[in-house]
């Protein structure tokens, strides 16, 4: 089955196609093109992103970068029929998808300028992402998606984005080696770690998620950008900051503290850490360059200390066959690694999976993946995605 699939969440504008094979327990994906347009330069200068922006770029980036993902995955035909322009003509199509795309500002121009003049890509679904995320920006994308269901007559899969990070370390190349056909071993524990979620979660079967463990405050991501930026680092401050401590071989005087390592929980906490960093940094008055990056590499410290202690935890106490660790924060080196210590020094038996650099970040690779294991679990309940669609997250596709 081929998919193709949108995210746009937050600011990337990503579509990816991808060829799914397999069961829900041993599925197999080949990625035939994944694009992502990354905003961040846009954002850096407010610090953060702005959703009236993400969602005005999303409507102008959608359609080139669903040309680029065509054209890549080798799906671009150009169409038999004469070449039009975007000019809404008044047949019923034209009319259906201006009212899709009413609320997205140039965005039915560029596709009625675009997609009338290719043919119907070979495709099966369209999967996006319903949420979580900032919903502007949500909603570009799932009309987006809905004009491409009404033009092509494929059906739309709704996706968790959380969902997506979980399946994003099943593609092939992987960290730790994911085979062709991966038998995938359950319980599965998932660490997902991102700028708007720290959960770990509990699955038994695709599907059946319990968030066993959560942030009661900021998500870890979050702490890194509020920290980054206390240290006069520029948005994303996630790799800022793991650049920074990187090079760090000097003393060690700076000892923050580890927020609720010692709860019997499964919860965590990483705003009084960001709050101890912000004391510290008034404490020491004028920063050196060496003392920016000893307080970087302490801060580093702290949340990986916390962050495989609950992990430690949450394994021992479900039994757990595998642990996936997903979302943008994974791309840190210096987590990856201790997570791939503690499997092997403590759970030998349990299979990591972490993924590729490419798909720790937001993209919609991983969105096509979690699309075609919903239809899946979807076909095995003789359900339709439409029909789950208002049982979970927070938006209604109509
Ligand atoms: O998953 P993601 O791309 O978007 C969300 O769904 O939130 O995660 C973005 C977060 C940002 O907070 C960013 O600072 C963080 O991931 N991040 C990192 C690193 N790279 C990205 N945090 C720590 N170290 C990194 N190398
Ligand atoms: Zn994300």
């Amino acid at each position: 089955m081929r998919i193709l699939s949108i995210e746009t969440s937050c600011d990337e504008t990503a579509i990816s196609v991808v060829e799914a094979r397999g069961t829900l327990k041993s599925p197999s994906f080949k990625l035939l093109s994944g694009i992502v347009h990354s905003q961040a330069d846009l954002h850096a200068k407010w610090q953060g992103v702005v959703p009236t922006i993400a969602k005005r770029e999303h409507a102008k980036n959608l359609v080139p970068v669903l040309e680029r993902a065509l054209k890549e995955s080798g799906l671009l035909e150009n169409s038999k029929v004469p070449v039009r322009s975007g000019k809404i003509q008044n047949s019923k199509l034209d009319l259906k998808i201006k009212k899709i795309l009413e609320r997205e500002e140039g965005l039915a121009e560029s596709f009625l300028n675009f997609v009338p003049n290719i043919e119907i890509p070979k495709i099966d679904a369209v999967a996006v992402t319903y949420g979580p995320g900032l919903e502007p920006a949500l909603w570009t994308g799932i009309n987006f998606a809905k004009a491409l269901s009404a033009y092509w007559k494929k059906p739309v899969v709704p996706v968790n984005h959380m969902e997506g990070h979980t399946l994003s370390a099943l593609l092939p190349g992987a960290v730790v080696g994911v085979e062709e056909n991966i038998k995938l071993k359950m319980p599965v524990l998932a660490l997902l770690i991102s700028g708007g979620h720290t959960e770990l979660v509990l699955i038994k079967d695709w599907q059946n998620y319990k968030v066993v463990g959560h942030t009661r405050d900021d998500a870890v991501g979050e702490a890194f950008d509020k920290v980054a930026r206390m240290l006069g680092l520029p948005y994303p401050g996630g790799p800022q900051i793991s650049k920074m401590a990187e090079g760090y071989r000097g003393k060690k005087t700076i000892k923050l503290p580890r927020p609720m390592i010692h709860s019997d929980d499964l919860d965590f906490s990483f705003s009084g850490l960001k709050t101890s960093v912000l004391y510290k940094i008034k404490e020491l008055g004028e920063l050196s360059p060496d003392l920016k990056a000893e307080l970087a590499h302490e801060f580093e410290e702290a949340v990986v200390e916390v962050l495989v202690s609950k992990t430690k935890k949450a394994l021992e106490k479900f039994g757990v066959k595998t642990l996936i660790v997903g979302g943008g924060v994974i791309s840190n080196k210096k987590i990856r690694q201790a997570f791939q210590q503690l499997t092997k020094e403590n759970f030998k038996d349990v299979q990591l999976l972490i993924p590729h650099q490419s798909l720790c970040g937001d993209n919609a690779t991983m969105i096509g993946m979690a699309g075609y294991m919903r239809l899946l679990s979807y076909k095995s309940k003789k359900t339709s995605p439409q029909k789950n669609f208002k049982a979970k997250g927070n938006l209604v596709l109509k």
